[in-house]
Formats: C-alpha cells, structure tokens, sequence
C-alpha cells in the first residue's frame, strides 16, 4: 500500500508538471489492483517526448513548409538495362555473399492493431495461403528457411509485436514449434506506446484506471530496436543489413540477395522496393524526389494534382508505389536513435475515434473521430539515410497485402495472387496450367516458400523435369 502511495505521489508530481493531472480524478473510486494498472501506464509514458508535441502537433497542427520541387524519383528497374547488367550480377553476388556471412537479419513489424481486417489476435497467425491454410508467419519462416537451404546459412528473424499481442505472438510460434525455426533464431521485442490525446491537449482515458494508448506506428521500429537490445545483439553477431517488411504481405521475400546486394554496391544506408501503383489512388506511399531528396509521401497525404499527374507519354508520372520492403543498415539505425545526436523521425498526426471515459466516469464510444493519435512512419528515415534508393519489382511476384476483410488487399485478393505466382512459376518450368473459363487455374495451387523462393530456385529443384500435376484436386510443392 505504501509503495502505491509512492508511486502514486511520484506519477501525480510528473503529471502535474505536464497538465495532465486528470489522469489520477478517478484514483479514490479504484481497487488497488486498479491503482497499480494506472500507474503502471502513467509510468510507462514518456511525457517529457510527448509534452512538446502536444502545441504543435495535439492543439495545432504541424507546419508544413510546401517544397519547391517534386519530381519522380530515379529507380532501378526490375530486370537491369543494358548498362546494368553487370551491376545487377555483382549486385545479386555480393548479397548472396553478405547472406553467407551472417550479415543479414530479417526484421517484420507486427505490431499493428489489424483493425481493418477485423482479425482477432497477431496478424501472423491469420491463415492465408491457398492449400494448406498457413499462417503469415509459417510462409515467412519458410522463406527462411528456404534462403538457409539455398546458400547454407540460417538467418536470424527480430519481430517487433505491441503490448497489446506481444505474449499471443510469442504463444502462437511456441504452439507452432517456431514453425520448423531453430528456438534462438527468432527474436520478439514490443514497440513503444504513444497516448491518445483529447484536441484540447489532454491525455484520454480509455478506463478509469487506464489510459488510452496505442503503438507508436512502425516507425517506432527504429527506437524500439535499440531500446529492447536487439541492435546491440546485431553488432555482436555482425549483423550490419537489416531485410525489413511488413508482416500483412506473403509474397514477400524476406531475404532477396539482389535487393541487398544494390544496396550495398550503391553505399546506400536505407533501400526500398517500389511497383508500379495499380491506380492513382491506391493507397500506397509514393516515392517521391521533394528538393532533391528521396522520399515517401503517405497516400492520405498525396496532394490530388500529383496522384493524377501524367507524362507526355500518358503515363503516370508518380507511379512509385511503396510496399514497405527496406534494406536498412544497422549504422543507420545507431546514428538515427542515438540519443546524443538523433535526427528526430517526425511525427504524424492522425484524428481517430477514441472510446474514452468522461469527467462522469461514463465511457462514451464517439461516432466521430474526436482524438487525436500520434505515429512514426519508417519510410521518414529515407530521406536521413546516405544515397537511399528505390528497386522497381514486379507486383505479381512480390506484393499482395492482406488489410481488409473484402475487396482490395483481402484475404481473397491475396489468395488469388498466391495461386497466380505459383501457376506462373509452374508454367515457366514447362507445365501446361490448365485455365477455368475466368482464366484462373481451376484448381488452387501452393509453392512452399521453402520448397523453392523464387522461380530460378525451383527450375533448379525440378532439374528441369516439368512435375506432372493432377489438376483434379489443389497442388501442392512444400
Ligand atoms: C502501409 C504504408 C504505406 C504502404 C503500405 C504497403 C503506413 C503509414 N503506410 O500502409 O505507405 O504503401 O503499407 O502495404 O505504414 N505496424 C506496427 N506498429 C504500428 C503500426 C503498424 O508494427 O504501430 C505494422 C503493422 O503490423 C503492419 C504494418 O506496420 O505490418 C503496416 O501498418 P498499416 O497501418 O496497416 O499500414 P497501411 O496503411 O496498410
């Protein structure tokens, strides 16, 4: 009881410094279980972070000086011209190269809400792939594991979770039995917590003995790699090339030797794959050369004239879609969350709806967005990295997010893709894929990603030999 007294008196003398003193109104009305749930929130904020954010980013809105120039950003294509050839040769040995020597990790971030798919539990646990029904997370695995059969090397896989799904996640691998990973090669970390405010500046409850929070955007990715030790365990097993992507995307390859290896010939410190965008108005990032620096711009944040605005040629000019796929050097990583000399990633501002409870203790579910929620967007440390750069991917091969639970980027969509890839590959390995009258194959179709990770890998798992495939019931290689 003394301690929660303490601690009481502490948060209370913090809290009062911040104007934020309302946060304790409810505290004689509370067990003390409830009291020690409360502080343990008020203790886990960093006010001294979010008490300037909130004039300029809570009351106001952040400024925004308009940029004199935004031009289309220069991209590698995804097959070299002419006078890439040797480069993408080079580029694609030397990643293979830095795979063998232990210089690579996977990073996925899983710590999103998965609100819009209406998914209860991890996101990585939802099942997706079109014969066996495995989860996001087996295909990643897999395509681990399928990298660590190609070039003999096991590589090590960091997942940053939320508070909110931490211990789930980390159930759902021990159930799984670390989906065919060694125990040690996967590691968890939770991202950090930013508070919902009130847009008079205070911070909401959601409960009278809990604040409202949530996780502080994948860009809190950087910070929280440092914070939870998982940069210093890279250094210490000379891990410097950190493959990152985002856990709603199947298609990817965690680990893409031509990808890495670009990115170390280029000197780059942050690389990103981009598609063509399917329409102007998906809603993907564009990247974009603002004054002369590589850069995102969040779809919500595309100004019209530019989502629409074509070339000569008809087409269109700010086509550089980002599918959340980055090379991140560790040293980028240090020099941008190093408390000393940290450029700060900025801040961005989002009006959500909040349930919260009122000054009566009644908790109100608004029907409006009526707080404000504060994230941190990864792809804002490409314009602070050296010489960042985008490679162009075919969207077919690499990219079909799940996001919402019907229509674009659902679980349908991405099953289709999966099945498209898998008949496509097939085909190119001299099977004739049969097509039903809506020029789908009639039957589904799955590639482990440890069977084969990309096209290349399974002509040669086949020998050249065109598998013979019984189309009258799901194929499956795994
Ligand atoms: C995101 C990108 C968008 C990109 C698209 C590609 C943002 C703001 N935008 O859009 O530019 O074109 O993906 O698919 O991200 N996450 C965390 N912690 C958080 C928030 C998110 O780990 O605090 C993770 C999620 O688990 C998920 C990923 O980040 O893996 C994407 O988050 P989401 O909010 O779904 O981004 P999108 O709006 O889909």
């Amino acid at each position: 009881m003394s301690d929660l007294r303490q601690r009481h008196d502490a948060a209370a003398a913090r809290l009062a410094e911040y104007g934020q003193g309302h946060l304790l109104r409810f505290w004689d009305e509370l067990s003390d279980g409830e009291r020690g749930e409360l502080l343990a929130d008020i203790e886990a904020v960093d006010f001294a972070r979010f008490g300037p954010l909130i004039e300029t980013h809570v009351r106001g809105k952040p400024a925004f000086d308009p940029p004199k120039s935004i031009e289309p950003p220069r991209a590698f294509p995804p097959q070299p011209g002419p006078d890439q050839q040797e480069l993408y040769k080079r580029a694609r040995a030397r990643g293979v190269e830095a795979i063998r020597a232990g210089r690579v990790a996977a990073f996925t971030v899983a710590g999103g809400q998965g609100t819009r798919l209406g998914y209860d539990g991890p996101k990585g646990g939802f099942a997706i792939s079109p014969v066996r029904n495995a989860p996001l997370f087996q295909l990643f695995a897999e395509g681990l594991r399928g990298v660590e059969r190609r070039w003999g090397r096991a590589v090590d896989w960091h997942i940053m979770t939320s508070p909110a799904n931490h211990d789930e996640t980390i159930r759902l691998f021990e159930s799984a039995n670390w989906y065919g990973l060694r125990r040690g090669q996967v590691r968890f970390f939770k991202q950090a917590q930013a508070p919902a405010f009130h847009q008079n500046g205070l911070v909401a409850l959601e409960q009278k003995h809990r604040i409202a929070l949530s996780p502080d955007g994948h860009g809190g990715s950087l910070a929280a790699l440092r914070a939870s030790g998982a940069l210093e365990q890279m250094r210490a097993a000379g891990v410097d090339v950190i493959s990152y992507f985002q856990v709603d995307n199947p298609l990817v390859k965690p680990i893409d030797p031509l990808f890495i290896g670009l990115h170390l010939e280029m000197g780059s410190e942050m690389s990103s794959k981009a598609v063509a965008k399917a329409h102007d108005h998906e809603r993907v990032g564009a990247f974009c050369d603002v004054d002369g620096k590589l850069q995102v711009i969040e779809y919500s944040d595309l100004p019209e004239a530019l989502a629409v605005a074509r070339n000569p040629d008809g087409s269109r000019r700010f086509d550089a879609g980002s599918i959340a796929i980055h090379v991140i050097s560790r040293e980028l990583v240090e020099r941008l969350t190093d408390p000393r000399s940290a450029a700060p990633m900025p801040w961005h501002r989002a009006l959500k709806r909040v349930p919260f409870v009122n000054d009566a203790g009644q908790t109100v579910n608004p029907s409006e967005p009526n707080a404000v929620k504060l994230e941190m967007f990864v792809f804002d440390a490409v314009p602070l990295a050296k010489n960042p750069l985008v490679l162009f991917t075919p969207r077919a091969e690499e990219f079909s997010p799940v996001k919402n639970a019907e229509g674009d980027d659902s679980p349908a969509t991405t099953r289709r893709d999966l099945i498209r890839r898998a008949a496509k590959w097939l085909a190119a390995c001299g099977v004739n894929v049969p097509r039903g009258a809506d020029g789908e194959p009639p039957q589904p179709i799955e590639i482990s990603p440890e069977y084969a990770i990309d096209v290349d890998d399974l002509k040669e798992r086949l020998g050249g030999r065109a598998p013979h495939v019984d189309w009258s019931k799901p194929a499956l290689l795994a």
